[in-house]
């Protein structure tokens, strides 16, 4: 006799497969301000290999290999960007550059709940903010309130602070470790935590390479609560360690794991441009978490297009909550 298909699904694996699609954005206060204009965030519309995004007051026309569709709306709406970025060439690539079609200031305000995160447009056409972690963000306050008890978190690739700010904005007493190789990321994620009014709730600024970092904790004896990833495909440490997630990605989950708490609450982790897939990155988070019980997702992270019913996929996620 056959053995039963054991799907990824199965309950008794404790792992999901799911996609998690960011909702639409509640502007700050819940409240739309009609003469301030919306300040959150939108997927207007999507095809032909690029996508058409409001951030706040810009709108914004960018490459996006992954919407293969058509249009849904006419050339004259896409039209209206305040800013085009067109590649260099390869669709892959970040390279490129922005032609401004009206004002846009160097920087402007987009909020999600309390925090409130400046944008600008920046050379390999990214923002400052990926919105599409929003679902993370909602999880780990989601996590933070289970837990009923003050949580020290870490964030490792912490970047402008999106992630950092919600946290530690979601409760008081909430400790945060904010690790990024770049000074600069640092200094925007500041720039954001004074924006958002957020300057007294208490995060540890810290510029270093985060294998360099963790090694470090573990030998300190640190540990935390719950520990949150946002790997690039490739990076730098300040003093040009290499960061290759495909090499490094395995050890580096192992030594987070080690760096839980013994009443540790979550680890969220974040893949962009790789070639695995969530599957992979679910089976390595639940491999370095197995002795702690919980549970374990993996799947895609989407952003739900608000014209048509597309669904654009952004990355890969793998995450683990403690359920006792
Ligand atoms: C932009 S975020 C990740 C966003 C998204 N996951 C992506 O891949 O586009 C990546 C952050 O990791 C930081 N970073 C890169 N290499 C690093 C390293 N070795 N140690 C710490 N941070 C690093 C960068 O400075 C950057 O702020």
């Amino acid at each position: 006799m056959n053995a039963p298909l054991r799907t990824p699904n199965d309950p008794s694996s404790n792992s999901l497969i799911l996609p998690l699609i960011a909702k639409r954005w509640e502007p700050r206060g819940g409240q739309r301000d009609e003469k301030a204009g919306d300040k959150g965030y939108e997927l207007i519309d999507s095809g032909h290999g690029r996508k058409l995004e409001r951030y706040g007051k810009i709108i914004v026309d960018r490459p996006e290999p992954q919407a293969l569709w058509d249009m849904s709306l006419p050339p004259k709406e896409w039209e209206c960007a305040h800013a085009r970025f067109t590649n260099s060439g390869d669709e892959e690539q970040d390279a490129g550059k922005w032609k401004i079609n009206r004002d846009v200031p160097d920087s402007w305000a987009v909020e999600w709940q309390n925090i409130r995160m400046m944008c600008r447009l920046m050379s390999f056409r990214h923002m400052g903010l990926f919105p599409e972690q929003q679902t993370h963000w909602q999880w780990v306050n989601d996590q933070i309130h289970a837990a009923g008890r003050p949580l020290n978190i870490l964030n490792l690739f912490a970047y402008t602070g999106a992630a950092s700010l919600s946290a530690a904005a979601s409760d008081a007493g909430v400790q945060v470790t904010h690790v990024d190789a770049s000074k600069k990321a640092i200094q925007w994620a500041k720039e954001n935590q004074e924006a958002s009014g957020l300057t007294h709730c208490p995060i540890r600024w810290i510029c270093d390479d985060a294998k360099a970092f963790v090694a470090r904790e573990l030998r300190r004896g640190r540990t935390y609560d719950g520990i949150i990833l946002d790997p690039p495909k490739f990076g730098r440490g300040p003093n040009g360690e290499r960061w290759q997630i495909e090499e490094d990605l395995p050890q580096f989950l192992r030594d987070c794991a080690a760096l839980l708490s013994d009443r540790p609450s979550f680890m969220i982790l974040t893949a962009y441009a790789m070639r695995l897939s969530s599957i992979s990155l679910g089976a390595a988070l639940r491999d370095v978490t197995k002795n702690l019980g919980g549970e374990c997702q993996s799947g895609e992270l989407l952003i739900a297009q608000k014209n048509g019913d597309r669904f654009l996929s952004t990355s890969l996620f793998a995450r683990w909550r403690a359920t006792a």
